[in-house]
């Protein structure tokens, strides 16, 4: 699989999303934190401003839910018709139904570990995702410093996609920059979350195309050259 670069709009103009998005041409996915003030201390937006953004870009979104009682909320961010919908497993009550439920809904499902939940926990319910985010910051807020510790968690599950016991994007989020995100590809990551590494740029588009540039080079198999 070709690597994936999605850009986080956290990091971005909240006037002027359509905008935004259109800026990161190239981006394989907008990655979009959902934060409600419980799970996270901190508040950023919700269903209406997706299906808003779903209307305004071709760009398929990649919802990152922050949220406590995911169970109740995530479903009608895959019905809106997002194309990945990622909840917590510190959040969400029954991994396996919510899984089940999105995929229903025509989602892809995704998990997100904070950087202090084990991999290990979580591995009998994985084959239900699609998609596994490993947190390489504490959630909440853009522009943190990336947590080269995380690595470790990045390359276990990576062994596990390799070796056939998992069968997901592994996706990094936190600190994503040109410089960590070799580090991050080394380790196995094939899904790149960048906010301020995107946003906090001029040039958006060029950005993204760097971003993948570093890691194509850096990735742990072979990438295609067109990619
Ligand atoms: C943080 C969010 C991230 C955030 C990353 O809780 O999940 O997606 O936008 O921002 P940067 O790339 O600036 O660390
Ligand atoms: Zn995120």
């Amino acid at each position: 699989m070709a690597l994936l670069i999605a850009p986080s709009i956290l990091s971005a103009d909240f006037a002027h999303l359509a905008d935004e998005a259109a800026a990161v041409a190239g981006a394989d996915w907008l990655h979009v934190d959902v934060m409600d003030n419980h799970f996270v201390p901190n508040l950023t937006l919700g269903l209406p401003v997706v299906k808003s953004l779903l209307e305004a870009t071709d760009i398929p979104l990649d919802c990152h839910l922050m949220i406590d009682d995911p169970d109740r909320w995530a479903v009608a961010y895959a019905e809106a018709g997002a194309y990945n919908v990622t909840v917590h497993a510190e959040a969400v009550a029954d991994p396996v139904t919510m899984a089940v439920e999105l995929r229903a809904a025509g989602a892809k499902a995704g998990l997100s570990l904070k950087p202090g939940t084990d991999l290990e926990d979580w591995v009998e319910v994985l084959p239900h995702y699609d998609t596994l985010l490993i947190m390489t910051v504490e959630p909440g807020f853009g522009g943190q410093s990336f947590m080269p510790e995380m690595m470790d968690k990045v390359s276990r599950a990576r062994r596990m996609v390799e070796t056939g016991h998992l069968n997901v994007v592994v996706q990094v989020d936190g600190g994503i920059d040109l410089e960590t995100i070799e580090r991050a590809a080394e380790a196995g990551a094939d899904c790149f979350v960048a906010g301020s590494g995107v946003y906090g740029m001029t040039d958006r588009a060029g950005a993204v195309a760097a971003l993948r540039a570093k890691a194509s080079a850096h990735a742990r198999r072979p990438q295609p050259s067109s990619a």
